[in-house]
């Protein structure tokens, strides 16, 4: 089953209550009994229980009442987690758990500072000790620890294994049947941390000790004892490790018949084969309990010499069991087995024969003298067994003690401890009806009945506070009150447990029959008592002459008289006691006082012990505040799953759990706090959902009205609302249930836009975030850069106001700035080729480095140049550059010149004689021109061809060479400086061959004169002459050539035998 929604804390604050067993109750019925619709009827109860049940939902509230089935399995659901669910959660706020009880009546006691009390009662294997085990833990885990005092939880859980092995036994109902009632009280300090405790036990089944019913056991103690204890320890007590060797372990009450197959028909499963000696049980591990409890013992505070005194108690019951008797001729009594006595006497520190002396015979004490008296068989075994169960009763009871002395408070603790507040856990017997009722179901069902007066009391009290407190006209409660059978049994004088001790104490005859006689005559007429004689014919049939029926609140239940006067007398010989109070087992002698010896006070009757004692219990109880735990066993047979119906039937009416709903039904059926149920029930009413902005009860006021509640099926109290029936609520339940679909839808869109919303903000955020941290940087980023640009700016200009300063940190930024983009921009502009003049103005800081650059550049674009020109350019250039050596401004003709290339030859081989050819053969032809020789003497013009050779020159007609002028004879060139072709070659006067010097004429003058300068290495005898040459003639005659200006050139004899040449103007520009 799952569990949603909020719950309402320690404070009150209101968390969304789910009930889930009001929205599932067809399936796993109501988690509240009192919602029951028909609450007078048994089997609607016990169907609910059963449904729940099925479901493995073993709790069920009757108000604040817990009802647990045993589940007879592990339901897991006792882990940690379940019980932080719990915690700090309102009882009816969250399914029904042992827990919620536990939680709610931990936090009352904090919250009011009051003692809390937690009745737990039901049939034996119902689970009681479980559930206070259950509580115990819870407080263990959940308690927040005291610093000094973190072993008091410890001690408190560990105080359970002990008292189990000594007071529980495996019976036929429960393996692990507790056989004392127990009332344990744990202290909390102002912290809630639990700092004490302190533990009451009640009516131990002493007879338990010397005899066990078929398929049952001894105390656990004895069989853990023998299976876990080592060889030596079992050496040093005299004992034998088979259980079967100890008649207090193998002796079984002999079954009738009858009770055999009574027992059979309620399912109880006998082990016929094992005759009396059931010492190994399979649900349970003696030897691990061993450990367990010896290690508890430990916790609890015991020493080795505790250890070692308590054992020998034990071993000395097995002992003692062991003691056999023979029967004398004149009926006296002896002891036929020495060993046995020898042993006990020697583990309880007694004299051996004191002892076997007390075992037989009795001492009575008259007024003046002392009388000894043997016993018969009977007696002695009667006495021997009296002995057995004193001893083991009184150590358990030291037990208690000494666990209460290591739980108690401690003194360093103090703070006035009187006020730390304390829950108790009562662990006690429920109703219990066997077949056969005795003395001890007597004494247990009448525990149950005063419990159950104390229940009604305090129900009715508190119901009737709440409707104080709430404001509400008290309404009378019809119930059952079960005073008048208390009052029968416990009446002072006039009560049964009187007329018990009266025939006990009577002096003359007195037996169990005598006594019943009594109660008949006493009670005859009383309406819950009946008997053989006084029943009509129909009960008459079902009952024994030795019973006596009472009609208790929970059912009728006959006791049997047989045993009764025995039980309550529950006697010990005086010399037994004697014996006793003189033991070297400090234990024995603490549980036997010398008082009790020389007292002469007849000791307290049982009955009237155990009444004097549960009265104070119920004193006890009385001042605290209750909450109840009602355990129901859903089968006999201890098994998972099975519901028997009959079985449980009996339970709920005798654990009065209907007279119990009633009692709660007498008022109202359900009650809750106006914040609970406007909070669940507000979605049903259009005022009141989704919000309810005023008070709270009006919002109630308003969501009953609309509703349509009757005046007569509510009432509204001072902060709860009180409904009359549960037919009410679940009406309103059900309207909850057909609105929920819409609710979801509303829940679900509101839930999905708050969701997108909260998604949209989110998201808003981040974005501002990113936004802001943006902006931020951006920000920060053009601050920087404006701040580096002005302190640049700065710079700048300091730097140009010093710029004409040296070097320096004024300066240096915009120095290097100015040089730096002169540099790259002079990269980008440097002139491309030698031709190019052009060259960036420089700063004046730069000047020289930029005149530098400016010729590394011309130098490097030269260089670049030169690489690129090939060996005919080379030489093309070479020419060019000695013609312009030559005649630039020289010579008018020259510009003309330099735009056409020097041929290598205007001659080519072919076109020269080949017998001219021949003659040269040694002498290569490295430049041949056509040319124009005038004569000297009358200047005719004759055709030649001008041939350089390495060393000379020839001149050549179309058939012989003509004139042969060597180079080195040579005189001189000489040209006109205007722009003819006449070229004039000095030969040396002193040469006779030579006719004079040579007059050419020539196209290509400059090419020609250049030509042969360089070939004949002649460049220093080039003249070039403006007007006139002179020339020598033959024979030592001198001409001139007269050079003139004029339209078209003309060679032609002038004046005075000159050769004028008329020479055309060039425009050169
Ligand atoms: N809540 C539970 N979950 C699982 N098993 C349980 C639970 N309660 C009881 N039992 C089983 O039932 C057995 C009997 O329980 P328990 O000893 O508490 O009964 P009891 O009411 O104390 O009986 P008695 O009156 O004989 O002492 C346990 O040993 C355990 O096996
Ligand atoms: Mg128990």
């Amino acid at each position: 089953m799952r569990y949603q929604g909020r719950e309402v804390d320690i404070e009150g604050r209101v968390r969304l209550v789910m009930e889930s067993t009001l929205t599932a109750r067809d399936r796993v019925g109501v988690q509240d009994f009192v919602l029951l619709e028909n609450h007078n009827s048994e089997a609607a109860f016990i169907e609910n229980l059963r449904r729940r049940f099925r479901e493995n939902l073993i709790y069920t509230y009757i108000g604040s009442v817990l009802v647990s089935v045993n589940p007879y399995k592990d339901l897991e659901i006792y882990s940690k987690p379940q019980m932080e669910r719990y915690r700090g959660v309102s009882f009816y706020e969250i399914s029904p758990h042992i827990y919620a009880v536990s939680d709610n009546t931990y936090r009352a006691m904090r919250t009011t500072w009051r003692d809390q009390c937690i009745f737990i009662s039901g049939e034996s294997g119902s689970g009681k000790t479980e559930a206070s085990k259950k509580i115990l833990l819870y407080y263990a885990v959940t308690c927040p620890t005291h610093d000094h005092m973190t072993t008091v939880g410890d001690r408190l859980l560990q105080s359970n294994p002990i008292l189990e092995a000594f007071g529980n036994a495996k019976t036929l109902k429960n393996d692990n049947s507790s056989r004392f009632g127990k009332y344990m009280d744990v202290q909390f300090d102002f912290k809630g941390a639990p700092v004490g405790g302190h533990i009451l036990n009640y009516l131990l089944e002493k007879s338990r000790v010397v005899h066990q019913n078929h398929g049952e056991r001894n105390f656990h103690i004895f069989y853990q004892l023998l299976d876990g204890g080592d060889s030596d320890l079992l050496q040093m007590l005299h004992l034998e490790r088979n259980p079967q060797n100890y008649q207090y372990l193998v002796k079984v009450r002999s079954l009738t018949a009858l009770h055999l197959f009574k027992l059979r028909s309620r399912g109880v499963i006998l082990n016929l084969l094992d005759q009396g000696s059931c010492s190994k049980v399979s649900s349970i591990s003696d030897k691990n309990n061993w450990k367990v409890v010896m290690n508890a013992l430990l916790v609890i505070g015991f020493n080795e010499e505790d250890m070692q005194n308590l054992l020998n108690i034990i071993a000395s019951v097995l002992h003692l069991g062991n003691t056999q008797f023979g029967e004398g001729e004149e009926g006296e009594t002896h002891i036929t087995n020495e060993t046995p006595i020898a042993n006990v006497a020697k583990l309880l520190g007694v004299n051996a024969s004191a002892l076997g002396e007390a075992l037989t015979h009795k001492k009575l004490t008259t007024k003046e003298e002392e009388v000894i008296i043997p016993l018969n068989f009977e007696q002695a075994v009667a006495a021997r067994d009296a002995l057995a169960k004193a001893v083991y009763g009184r150590t358990f009871t030291w037990l208690v003690e000494k666990i209460n002395q290591s739980l108690a408070l401690k003194d360093d603790m103090d703070h006035s401890n009187k006020a730390f507040p304390v829950i108790g856990l009562l662990d006690i017997y429920g109703f219990e009806v066997l077949q056969n009722n005795s003395f001890e179901q007597f004494c247990i069902n009448y525990c149950s009945e005063k419990l159950q007066q104390l229940f009604i009391e305090l129900t009715l009290r508190s119901e009737q506070e709440e409707y104080t407190t709430e404001g509400i006209a008290w309404e009378m409660v019809q119930y059952f009150d079960n005073k008048i059978i208390c009052d029968l049994i416990e009446e002072k004088h006039k009560g049964i447990i009187s007329i018990l001790d009266e025939e006990c104490m009577r002096p003359g005859e007195t037996s169990d029959a005598s006594f019943l006689e009594k109660l008949e005559d006493t009670f005859g007429s009383h309406p819950h008592f009946v008997t053989h004689k006084l029943a009509n014919g129909k009960t008459r049939k079902v009952m024994s002459r030795e019973e006596f029926r009472l009609l208790h609140y929970a059912g009728e239940v006959n006791y049997n008289v047989n045993g009764f006067l025995d039980k309550n007398n529950d006697s010990m010989n005086r010399n037994l006691k004697e014996v006793m109070c003189q033991s070297g087992n400090p234990i024995i002698s603490h549980c036997f006082s010398r008082e009790e010896v020389t007292d002469q006070k007849r000791p307290q009757m049982a009955a009237t012990h155990f009444k004097n004692s549960l009265l104070k219990l119920l004193e006890i109880l009385m001042t605290k505040e209750p909450s109840y735990v009602r355990c129901v066993k859903p089968n006999d047979a201890k098994q998972p799953g099975h519901f028997d119906e009959v079985l449980v039937r009996h339970q709920v009416r005798y654990l009065g759990l209907m007279e119990n709903l009633r009692v709660r039904r007498a008022g109202f059926a359900y009650r809750r706090s106006f914040e609970a149920f406007l909070q669940r029930y507000k979605p049903l009413c259009p005022e009141t959902w989704p919000k309810w902005d005023g008070r709270l009860e009006d919002g109630v006021a308003t969501l009953v009205n609309h509703l349509g509640y009757q005046p007569e099926e509510y009432k509204l109290g001072r902060s709860k609302i009180f409904i009359r029936l549960p037919k009410t609520l679940f009406l309103t339940e059900d309207a909850l249930q057909a609105k929920k679909p819409e609710i979801a839808l509303t829940l679900q869109t509101s839930w999905r836009g708050y969701r997108e919303r909260a998604k949209y903000k989110r998201i808003r955020h981040a974005i501002i975030v990113i936004q802001s941290a943006w902006r931020g940087m951006k920000g920060r980023r053009r601050a920087k850069r404006r701040r580096r640009a002005a302190d640049l700016i700065r710079r700048f200009i300091k730097g140009f106001i010093y710029r004409h300063e040296d070097y320096c940190p004024e300066n240096e930024y915009f120095l290097d700035h100015v040089r730096y983009s002169f540099l790259m921009k002079l990269s980008k502009n440097l002139p491309t080729s030698v031709l190019d003049k052009s060259w960036l103005a420089s700063p004046p800081s730069l000047t020289e480095a930029s005149e530098h650059l400016r010729k590394l550049n011309m130098r490097n674009m030269v260089q670049k140049y030169c690489n690129r020109i090939q060996s005919e350019w080379k030489n093309q250039m070479t020419q060019k550059v000695v013609a312009s050596e030559l005649f630039k401004d020289q010579k008018d003709n020259y510009p003309q010149s330099v735009g056409r290339l020097f041929l290598d030859t205007r001659i080519e081989r072919e076109q020269i004689n080949l017998k001219v050819l021949q003659t040269l053969d040694s002498d290569k032809v490295l430049y041949g021109v056509p040319v124009t020789k005038y004569d000297r003497r009358g200047f005719k013009p004759r055709p030649r061809q001008l041939l350089l050779s390495n060393t000379f020159a020839v001149l050549v007609d179309r058939t012989k060479i003509k004139q042969r002028i060597d180079y080195a004879a040579l005189g001189g060139i000489s040209v006109s400086s205007l722009s003819d072709g006449m070229v004039v070659l000095h030969m040396p006067p002193e040469d006779k061959k030579q006719k004079g010097d040579v007059l050419l004429h020539c196209n290509h003058v400059i090419e020609l004169v250049t030509k042969l300068a360089l070939i004949a290495r002649m460049l220093n005898y080039i003249n070039i002459k403006p007007g006139s040459i002179r020339y020598a003639g033959a024979r030592g005659h001198e001409g001139i050539i007269d050079f003139i200006r004029g339209s078209e050139l003309k060679v032609a004899k002038g004046k005075r035998g000159h050769l004028l040449v008329t020479v055309p103007r060039i425009n050169n520009t």
